[in-house]
């Protein structure tokens, strides 16, 4: 059976990547789109689908209940998949209330708008879901001897980002247990590909070595993250839709922990080689000096560390593997190579995303 999804937060990174397998999947289904385009929202990341009878966007707050119920009605939506949110954490040390504001009241007043749909008015929509899409950073840090985050590992989050997604979780949770939505949650690990947004790790390397910029590493460089493929991340998503048990978390991830020092010299490296292999980039991008002489780790800097940083994320994804059969389908070395193509083929997407705000907000952090 077809099915109508409503995907909150779809023109940002990941939420774009979902909406674009899941129509590339299933051609049948229709997708509404809410999303408030904040600095991180990006219409041209829908620019596959902008066309298509089977999506439609909707330029809206998550916090407008009124909005999000007369979506859910009137587009006889079934199925609600949760990406909307403050996404970076240095922004939520700086300024937190965003954070608190999208990721805990907005998912509240989604949560309240299905309930009101769904519940109330539709006395009980067979077959609706709320699917809640988090982090594993809801867990806290880990040392390096620890086991990796399972779906019973207690919660510690230690930023306010991570703090507010555990608020909103727990919501998520509540409203299952005390109204009986058809509630599921992911909690995934970092995600990199297409359409990431350049204040993040991978893609702030690969641009800032193309303009011949300092590559930034918080204190030690020693921080191990457990990286998955943005497309891995849908289908994990898609299976859980499939054959997750209503009210269950699920933890998505590939088992590909490195430590961020490492990841950013095997992105340069990866530079280097391109451009040796390629002389056309050498013109597309004239400032991208050190990666032309074959050196772009000499654009390493150490700088201090971010407070509060968490020392170690790693996913256990047992749960999903052993229920729904989730296994990635990309390896990070093929992962990786995918990525930094599409920055380098895409170049007039980050051009655009890095002009006007943005662009002053990264003159101002990384000079
Ligand atoms: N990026 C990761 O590595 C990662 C890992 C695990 C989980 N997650 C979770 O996945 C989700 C998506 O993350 P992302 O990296 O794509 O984030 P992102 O910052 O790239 O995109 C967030 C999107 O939400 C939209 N948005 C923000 N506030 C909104 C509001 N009030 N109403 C409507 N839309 C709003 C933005 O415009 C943007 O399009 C988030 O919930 C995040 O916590 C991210």
């Amino acid at each position: 059976m077809s099915k109508v999804l409503l995907v909150t937060g779809g023109a940002g990174f990941i939420g774009a990547n979902f909406v674009l397998y899941w129509l590339g999947k299933y051609p049948q289904d229709r997708v509404v789109v809410l999303d408030a385009l904040t600095y991180a929202g990006n219409l041209d990341n829908l620019a596959a689908v902008k066309d298509s009878d089977a999506m439609t966007f909707v330029h809206g707050d998550i916090c407008d209940q009124p909005l999000v119920e007369a979506l859910i009605r009137d587009q006889k939506v079934d199925t609600l998949v949760h990406f909307a949110a403050e996404s970076h954490v240095d922004r939520s040390i700086t300024g937190p209330d965003a954070f608190i504001e999208t990721n805990v009241i907005g998912t509240h007043s989604l949560l309240k708008a299905a309930k009101k749909v769904w519940l109330d008015e539709e006395a009980n929509v067979e077959g609706h879901r709320f699917h809640h899409v988090s982090t594993d950073e809801v867990y806290g840090t880990l040392g390096p001897e620890d086991p990796a985050f399972r779906e019973d590992t207690p919660y510690a989050p230690n930023s306010p980002y991570s703090a507010s997604k555990a608020a909103s979780d727990h919501l998520v949770r509540a409203y299952h247990h005390t109204y009986g939505l058809n509630v599921t949650t992911s909690n995934c690990s970092n995600n990199y590909g297409p359409f990431h947004f350049p204040e993040k790790l991978i893609p702030l390397v690969i641009t800032n070595i193309l303009f011949d910029r300092a590559l930034p590493i918080y204190g030690d460089g020693k921080q191990i993250r457990d990286w998955l493929y943005v497309e891995d991340h849908a289908r994990g998503i898609d299976l859980i839709l499939e054959k997750g048990r209503i009210d269950e978390t699920y933890n998505i991830g590939g088992i590909n922990e490195w430590a961020n020092i490492d990841i950013v010299k095997l992105i340069c490296g990866l530079m280097n080689e391109a451009f040796a292999n390629d002389s056309g980039l050498a013109e597309r991008f004239p400032e991208a000096s050190a990666a032309q002489a074959g050196n772009a780790e000499s654009l390493i800097t150490y700088v201090k560390d971010r407070p509060g940083h968490d020392r170690r994320y790693a996913i256990d994804p047992t749960k999903a593997n052993n229920e729904l059969g989730y296994q990635p389908a990309e390896t990070f070395e093929t992962g990786i190579r995918r990525t930094l193509q599409w920055y380098l083929e895409n170049e007039s997407w980050w051009r655009a995303v890095m002009d006007g705000s943005y662009r002053q907000w990264i003159e101002k952090q990384y000079g």
